[in-house]
C-alpha cells in the first residue's frame, strides 16, 4: 500500500513500496531508498530523511546515523554531474592528484566537494573506486571515466555539458 503522503514521484513512491516488502527487515531498505531518493531529489535532504524513516519504521536519527557513515549519501546538494577523481595510491602513482588539481582549475571549484556557480558540476576528491586497473580514474555520478589524462576529461566535461543542454 502506498504511503498517504509522500515527496516523491508517483514512480519513485511506487518503486520505494515495493522495495521494503523485498527484505525480511525494513531497515534494510534503506540504503537503496537513500540512493533513489537522492537521485530524485538531488540529495539527502531533511524530507527525504524524514520519509525514509517512516518508510522503514526507524527514527530520523538512525537515518542520519547511515547517512552520515555512507560517503556516495549527499547530505547537500551537490551539481548536476559529481565529478569524483580519485587519488588512492594506484591512480595517485598514474597522475590522480593532476587530474584533480586539472578539473578544479578548469571549472573554478576549489574547495572539496565545491560546485559550480551554474550548479552543474562539483567536484570531490574520492578514496578507491575500485577501478585501479584503470587507473588514474574518475567517476561522474554512475560513469567511470578511465585512464584519465587532462585532455579526456576535458572532452568528458564537454560531454556532460552537452547533455545538459536543452534537446
Ligand atoms: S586507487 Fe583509484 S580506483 Fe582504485
Amino acid at each position: 500500500m502506498s504511503t498517504p503522503t509522500t515527496i516523491f514521484s508517483a514512480e519513485l513512491a511506487a518503486r520505494l513500496d515495493r522495495l521494503v516488502t523485498l527484505y525480511p527487515v525494513k531497515r534494510s531498505a534503506l540504503i537503496p531508498m537513500l540512493l533513489y531518493a537522492q537521485d530524485e531529489i538531488g540529495y539527502c535532504s531533511d524530507a527525504v530523511v524524514a520519509e525514509a524513516a517512516v518508510r522503514v519504521g526507524i527514527t530520523e536519527l538512525d537515518v542520519r546515523n547511515v547517512l552520515s557513515y555512507y560517503s556516495m549519501l549527499r547530505q547537500k546538494p551537490l551539481g548536476k554531474f559529481h565529478i569524483q577523481v580519485c587519488t588512492n595510491i594506484s591512480c595517485m602513482l598514474r597522475g590522480g592528484y593532476e587530474i584533480l588539481e586539472h578539473c578544479q582549475h578548469k571549472l573554478g571549484v576549489h574547495e572539496n566537494k565545491g560546485v559550480t556557480p551554474d550548479g552543474l558540476f562539483s567536484v570531490e576528491e574520492v578514496e578507491c573506486i575500485g577501478a585501479c586497473c584503470w587507473a588514474p580514474a574518475v567517476q561522474v555520478n554512475y560513469d567511470y571515466v578511465e585512464d584519465v589524462t587532462p585532455a579526456s576529461m576535458d572532452a568528458a566535461i564537454d560531454k556532460y555539458r552537452q547533455l545538459a543542454r536543452p534537446q
